[in-house]
């Protein structure tokens, strides 16, 4: 099985496609496992990757995972059977914002696009079941963020003063409690308020 898990590390490198870093999920696996984490609602697939290390964490895990890429959708469900995790993760090859949904998680995963968070967030939160959490990476974006005066190329700037503004928007938030921690590639954990 690791063999397999070190053999998509290797082609998502290979193929310049960005997935989570080590830490990162090792993180939170350890977090489902804490918190006894069932149901997974996860934005943004690529490969698979996450949402297959997540499924491995407990055998009775459950991940719904959202990709609007049709070639890594295609190699999201490809993998995903090569791992027999087809009846426990179902890939929907949609944009996010399209997707309707009114099942309730006890995690939601935001690894999508970094200029939308605060859509992901605002957008999906309505699918949290009271005690459960949105977890969101790369609050930290290679060591920029806090740091855009020495970023010379203009887009990545101003996707970098978006996630910036994302933070701001969790410090602030009235309904939810939030934690950063400045692992992997950074990343936070918002748990509600309860009324
Ligand atoms: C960082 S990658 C996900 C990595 C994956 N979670 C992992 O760690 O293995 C982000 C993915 O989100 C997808 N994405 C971006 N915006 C999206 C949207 N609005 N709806 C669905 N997928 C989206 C991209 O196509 C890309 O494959």
């Amino acid at each position: 099985m690791n063999g397999k898990i070190s053999e998509l590390e290797e082609y998502a490198k290979i193929n310049n496609i960005p997935i989570i870093q080590s830490d990162g999920i090792n993180f939170i696996i350890n977090e489902i496992k804490k918190r006894n984490i069932k149901n997974i609602l996860e934005i943004g697939s690529a490969i698979g990757y996450s949402a297959i290390r997540m499924a491995l964490a407990k055998d009775d895990i459950n991940v719904v995972t959202i990709e609007r890429d049709t070639i890594r959708y295609n190699e999201a469900i490809n993998n995903i059977n090569n791992f027999n995790l087809n009846t426990r993760i179902k890939v929907i090859n949609i944009d996010a914002f399209d997707y309707i949904d009114s099942n309730k998680y006890d995690l939601i995963f935001i690894d999508a696009a970094k200029g939308q968070y605060i859509k992901f967030f605002e957008k999906f939160k309505h699918n949290l079941n009271d005690n459960g959490i949105i977890i969101t990476d790369n609050l930290e974006f290679h060591g920029m963020v806090n740091n855009t005066d020495k970023i010379k190329n203009r887009n990545t700037k101003q996707l970098v003063k978006k996630i910036e503004k994302y933070i701001l928007f969790l410090k602030d938030n009235k309904d939810f409690n939030t934690t950063f921690y400045s692992v992997g590639d950074g990343i936070s954990i918002s748990k509600k308020i309860s009324s």
